[in-house]
């Protein structure tokens, strides 16, 4: 009886254990990383809460409880919109034009009447939180229910990330993805890389806390932890990112490599109408989409005109993500506000994929071996298609002198030269070549979390030394002030003995004047 007491309890405990995931960006591409993880946990058994702007609102997950924050998207359209229409901004006022977006919205997402209620529900209990960890704010949650938590982010870490869970960084091989620099970095771009992460480490880091600070005050109540603080209790770090197309970095064990593809959903058919109009492009189609932030629509006219008399003059057949009315469009052009994008890069015909550069997208192409010419626009895009362009996977034009001529030759560059095609199959093939998928991986790791109440034996030592130590500043220090006071000792030495020696010389020379 009391056995079978004690294995019901067991079960219980490993089995059903309450997990609060808060993303919340509101961006498709930054929700659709989470979306299976969500899934999975639901389906084995955990009572699964998330926060999100994007639910997947199936009634068969019934262990999962979305709050529904999709009222938020259109704001952060509108910003998108506006911050577009500014050219030549720096990555640094681009930087804080987001932190300063996002403080704000997520002021208000957690006075939305269902979070608030989450966060003053006395009776409320997590054993774990999984949380987008690109925003300090949502990390107040886990000292609201005092749980372990685990930062997930549906990019590669930057450095600023990885310092945080003590992995090492080095600014001139890995630079911060708003620098718009890839992986292959000249001596001015290192510099400039140098200076961005000691602005931030000396400055920004505690300027954006501040920032955060009010809300989290606010919301959460003054007696809440200083979030950089609360930041290195982390249990471990999910990134989306694979060796093959993220730079190969060393990752402590708290960081697990989730990328490979796992968002990626199974085929489904096409809609009927799309297929016929595909199937029939025996010459082939060329799939046009800026993503789900940055829309065709936001473009400046004379640059969607030069797009179409380019697209007017090719033998291909153009599928172009837009949301409105075209009116003097060419035949071979057709627009549709919303395409099932992994299974059009999933047709045979499927020639090139022009695209914005966001990470999610760029996945999907990759999976299906579609070469892609890049469109970069804000964020992470211009150093996502810089490492594009870097391991040969297709080719990059900047949307704000974009030239006839040029747009032309580099679209068939990229589908007639098999060069790029063929890298992309041969580095998919090796991106995939793992022992467990990425969402199998982050289940795995969750589960982990939970059966040990955090991960406190994986933190990386990097975390408790003062950064001086580091540095080897200390170690610096001894050395050198041993090879000084070893300097200094034979400089005395010799000079003594330069004086002695002509000391004596000088007694020598007096002698023999004198004897003489
Ligand atoms: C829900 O959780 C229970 C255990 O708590 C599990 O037995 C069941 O399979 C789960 N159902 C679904 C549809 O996720
Ligand atoms: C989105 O917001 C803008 C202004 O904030 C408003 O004019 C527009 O009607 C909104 N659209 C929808 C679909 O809610
Ligand atoms: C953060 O932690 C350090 C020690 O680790 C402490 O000195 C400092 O006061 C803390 N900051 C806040 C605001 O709690
Ligand atoms: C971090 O975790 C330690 C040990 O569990 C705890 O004592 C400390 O208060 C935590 N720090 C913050 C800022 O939550």
């Amino acid at each position: 009886m009391s056995i079978l007491f004690k294995l019901c309890f067991l079960v219980s405990a490993a089995s059903a254990a309450k997990i609060l995931g808060v993303v919340l960006t509101p961006s498709y591409s930054h929700q659709i990383v989470f979306k299976p993880l969500w899934r999975e946990l639901s389906l084995r058994g955990h009572q699964v809460t998330t926060i999100t702007t994007h639910p997947i609102k199936d009634r068969r997950l019934v262990n999962l409880t979305e709050i529904d924050l999709s009222s938020f998207l259109n704001q952060s359209s509108q910003h998108i919109k506006q911050h577009i229409g500014v050219a030549q901004k720096s990555f640094l006022q681009e930087l804080q034009h987001f932190v300063i977006t996002m403080t704000g919205l997520m002021d208000q997402q957690l006075d939305y009447a269902p979070v608030k209620k989450l966060i003053n529900d006395k009776e409320a209990q997590f054993d774990l939180l999984i949380v987008e960890y690109l925003w300090g704010t949502p990390l107040a949650f886990a000292h609201r229910f005092n749980c372990p938590f685990i930062g997930m982010l549906s990019l590669d870490g930057s450095n600023r990330v990885y310092k945080r869970i003590g992995n090492p960084a080095h600014s001139s091989l890995y630079p911060d993805q708003m620098l718009p620099f890839g992986n292959e970095l000249s001596l001015s771009q290192r510099v400039v890389s140098f200076m961005y992460d000691l602005a931030f480490d000396v400055y920004f880091e505690e300027t954006f806390a501040g920032m955060e600070r009010k809300v989290v005050e606010k919301h959460f109540g003054s007696d809440c932890p200083h979030i950089p603080n609360l930041s290195r209790n982390i249990s471990m770090l999910f990134v989306d990112s694979d060796p093959i197309f993220h730079h190969n970095r060393p990752l402590v064990p708290a960081v697990v490599q989730i990328g490979g593809g796992s968002h990626r959903s199974v085929p489904k058919p096409l809609p009927k109408e799309l297929q016929s109009v595909l199937d029939k492009a025996t010459n082939g189609f060329i799939y046009f989409s800026l993503g789900s932030n940055v829309k065709s629509e936001f473009l400046p006219d004379h640059t969607i005109d030069l797009i179409l008399e380019v697209f007017a003059e090719l033998p291909y057949t153009i599928l172009w993500k837009f949301g409105e009315e075209i009116t003097n469009k060419p035949n071979n052009v057709i627009i549709s506000k919303w395409l099932p994008q992994e299974d059009v890069l999933r047709h045979p015909n499927i020639k090139l994929f022009i695209t914005q550069g966001g990470l999610q997208s760029m996945d999907e192409a990759i999976f299906s071996h579609v070469p892609m010419v890049g469109i970069p626009f804000f964020g992470d895009q211009p150093y996502n298609v810089k490492k594009l362009v870097n391991k040969g996977l297709g080719l990059e034009l900047n949307y704000q002198n974009l030239e006839k001529n040029h747009f032309k030759e580099t679209i068939l560059e990229v589908i007639n030269n098999p060069r790029y095609r063929n890298t992309i199959k041969k580095l998919a093939e090796l991106a995939q070549d793992q022992p467990m998928t990425g969402i199998e991986k982050a289940v795995w790791w969750t589960e982990y979390v939970l059966r040990h109440k955090g991960a406190k034996h994986l933190r990386s030592p990097l975390l408790d030394i003062p950064w001086y130590q580091y540095l080897l500043l200390d170690v610096i220090g001894v050395l050198l002030s041993v090879f000084l006071v070893t300097l200094f000792s034979i400089v005395f030495m010799m000079r003594s003995l330069i004086r002695l020696i002509a000391r004596s010389k000088l007694v020598v020379k007096f002698e023999k004047k004198k004897s003489s």
